[in-house]
């Protein structure tokens, strides 16, 4: 079976292609590498001993996705690619939901044309908002999404909605993600996002590596144990097999499916930080500060959807999690 997978290059895309790869599915990546560098598919080869197929290029154009499937048998399509910063999102707007929206409509027009109908689209739990009840379930109210992006991901899944019932012969999976971490174990891919990062690990991992002095600990008065944010940390690695659960869903059954995939357990930035301390015998510098806009006290999944329907159980800890990011960091230091 063959797999296009669109932002094959990026964090998650690129664990996903492992996963689908070391099960033998045949795997074929576009991207336009706008956050993310080709290297990564030579170190997929490298991890899994086996070509891929890597096209350079935008998923908005439509003449290279026709030419993609016609030269290769696609089966289903997941879909990761998107510009993906939420702080970036509220600042450029315009430019969030042209690429977003216009890539996924591009994407499902010429799958539908080539009748390809089986597609797993990246979402996020930031369509939940600011979620009154936790754990959240798929069932929770979406909506009152606090960035572009995260309405950007509101409206795919609209979209992806509308199409099902205009042509119920279209099997979609929308899996929304909690806060991915981790690294492979081998430590040759993993979030090795451009500049200052937006987010907590990959910026106490610069914290840990002098790249950065301290970090800053956005508010610490919430309603949470310990007053710092609480959220459900997922490895990445679990969260790309989550992908190949839904590969399975969508080649068995029409219609449209939504699932969190989290673990289901709410850490704050405190736990998250000590964690990190102990697994890799390092301290990190922090100072409070205030709260962000847009940040929630508390996002943790429900995960038994995902569980019942998929068999989907995460099963990596924070403890993995936070070494494994690390030794994504030291294998490369090492490299460069
Ligand atoms: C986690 C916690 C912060 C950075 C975002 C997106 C979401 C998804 C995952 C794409 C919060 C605190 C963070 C820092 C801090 N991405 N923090 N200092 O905001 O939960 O989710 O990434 O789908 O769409 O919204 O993740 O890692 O930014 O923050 O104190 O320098 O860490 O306040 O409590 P978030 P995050």
């Amino acid at each position: 079976m063959t797999v296009l997978v669109t932002g094959g290059c990026g964090y998650i895309g690129s664990h996903t292609c492992v996963e689908l790869l070391e099960l033998g599915y045949d795997v074929v990546v576009i991207d336009n590498l706008v956050n993310s560098k080709r290297e990564v598919i030579d170190r997929i080869t490298k991890i899994i001993g086996k070509e891929i197929i890597f096209y350079e290029g935008n998923v908005q154009d439509e003449k290279l996705l026709i030419s993609i499937f016609n030269k290769h048998r696609i089966d289903v399509v997941i879909h990761f690619a998107g510009l993906k910063a939420v702080g970036e999102s509220v600042k450029m707007p315009l430019e969030y939901y042209q690429n977003n929206l216009d890539s996924t409509l591009v994407l499902l027009s010429v799958m539908k044309e080539c009748d390809v109908k089986k597609i797993i689209f990246s979402s996020s739990a930031t369509v939940y908002g600011n979620a009154k009840i936790v754990p959240i379930k798929e069932t929770s109210p979406v909506g009152g999404t606090t960035n572009p992006y995260g309405t950007t991901k509101l409206f795919v899944e609209h979209i992806l909605q509308d199409l099902s019932i205009a042509d119920p012969n279209f099997s979609i999976v929308i899996l929304r993600y909690f806060n991915p971490i981790g690294a492979h174990k081998s430590g040759l891919i993993g979030d090795n996002p451009n500049g200052v990062p937006n987010n907590l690990m990959p910026y106490i991992v610069k914290v840990a590596s002098k790249e950065l002095e301290y970090l800053n600990i956005f508010g610490n008065d919430y309603p949470t144990k310990d007053g710092t944010g609480v959220r459900d940390y997922i490895h990445v690695v679990d969260l790309a097999i989550g992908h190949v659960k839904a590969l399975e869903k969508v080649v068995k059954d029409k219609g449209v499916f939504i699932y969190n995939l989290g673990t289901g357990i709410g850490y704050s930035v405190f736990d998250i930080i000590e964690a990190f301390e102990r697994e890799n015998d390092i301290k990190i510098l922090y100072k409070i500060k205030e709260r962000r806009d847009g940040d929630v006290a508390i996002c943790y999944a429900d995960v038994t959807k995902a569980y019942e329907e998929l068999g989907f159980k995460a099963k990596f800890g924070i403890k993995d999690m936070v070494r494994d990011s690390y030794n994504f960091y030291l294998k490369n230091r090492i490299e460069e």
